[in-house]
């Protein structure tokens, strides 16, 4: 059985102060629900304080980015093994990246792989626009995204990597996709797409994360879907209480509390 995985991307909130406050509030209860592999997603300037703090607990720390050259004059950048001092995780390619930040099918592909070679876990992200959906799009958008991003990636690298299908629409809106919705395009073409490239036994391994207004109220039945192996959550993050109940409501989902 896949372990579930549940990650709470803090994007540009909490400074470092309020990073360790935070983590503070979360942890003794965390501490408890070690069936859900649970990990905090903080700024960069936030990530050494939080590590610290999560060292032997059973929090785990990630980047939201990284560059993939290992070193050299590039401004405002952080290298892999930058991150991988302080971080067992990267996201790459959140929409926003993808959106605000020039971050292209090949730059996260780059991305991936320089991840790994730095001993990191990358959850990937991927998903459809609005008019994508509207369009009839979002099946081959998504593959194809996936696609992309594990170009010239090894088997073991795939089952060991973090997928988050992630349909922007869905992102900070308030609007999380139905639950079958979320685990047919996890199902029928997240997992799917990895079954075609690197065949069934990668694709059985690989995790998926749904992301997208996930909050305490909806996680339940989100997670309670089986090709939906967790989440990768925003706003609902930022709080210890919500993100606590999210993680135990995927524990209870899973069958694991
Ligand atoms: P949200 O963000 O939970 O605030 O919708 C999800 C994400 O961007 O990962």
């Amino acid at each position: 059985m896949r372990a579930p995985i549940l990650a709470g991307n803090w994007k540009m909130n909490k400074t470092a102060a309020e990073a360790v406050e935070l983590v503070k509030a979360m942890q003794p209860e965390l501490a408890t629900i070690t069936s859900v592999e649970q990990v905090v997603v903080p700024p960069y300037l936030a990530v050494p304080d939080v590590s610290r703090l999560c060292s032997g607990t059973p929090l785990k720390v990630g980047a939201q980015d990284l560059f993939w050259e290992p070193k050299g004059a590039y401004t405002g950048e952080v290298a892999p093994n930058m991150v991988a001092e302080f971080c067992s995780y990267v996201v790459i390619g959140h929409s926003e990246r993808r959106e605000y930040f020039g971050e292209t099918d090949e730059s996260v592909n780059r991305k991936i792989k320089a991840a790994f070679q730095a001993g990191l876990t990358p959850i990937v992200c991927v998903g459809e626009r609005l008019e994508q959906r509207q369009a009839g799009q979002t099946d081959s958008w998504v593959a194809g995204q996936v696609r992309a991003a594990l170009q010239g990636l090894s088997a073991t690298q795939v089952a060991a990597l973090v997928l988050a299908y992630e349909p922007i629409w869905a992102i900070g809106t308030g609007l999380a996709a139905t639950d079958e919705e979320a685990e047919r395009v996890c199902g029928a073409v997240v997992r799917a797409t990895v079954a075609e490239v690197y065949g069934v036994q990668v694709s059985e391994a690989v995790r998926i994360q749904y992301g997208g207004s996930v909050n305490a109220e909806n996680a339940y039945a989100i997670m309670s879907q089986p090709n939906i192996d967790g989440g990768l959550v925003g706003g609902a993050s930022l709080k210890a209480e919500s993100f606590v109940a999210i993680v135990a409501a995927t524990a209870k989902a899973k069958g694991l509390a």
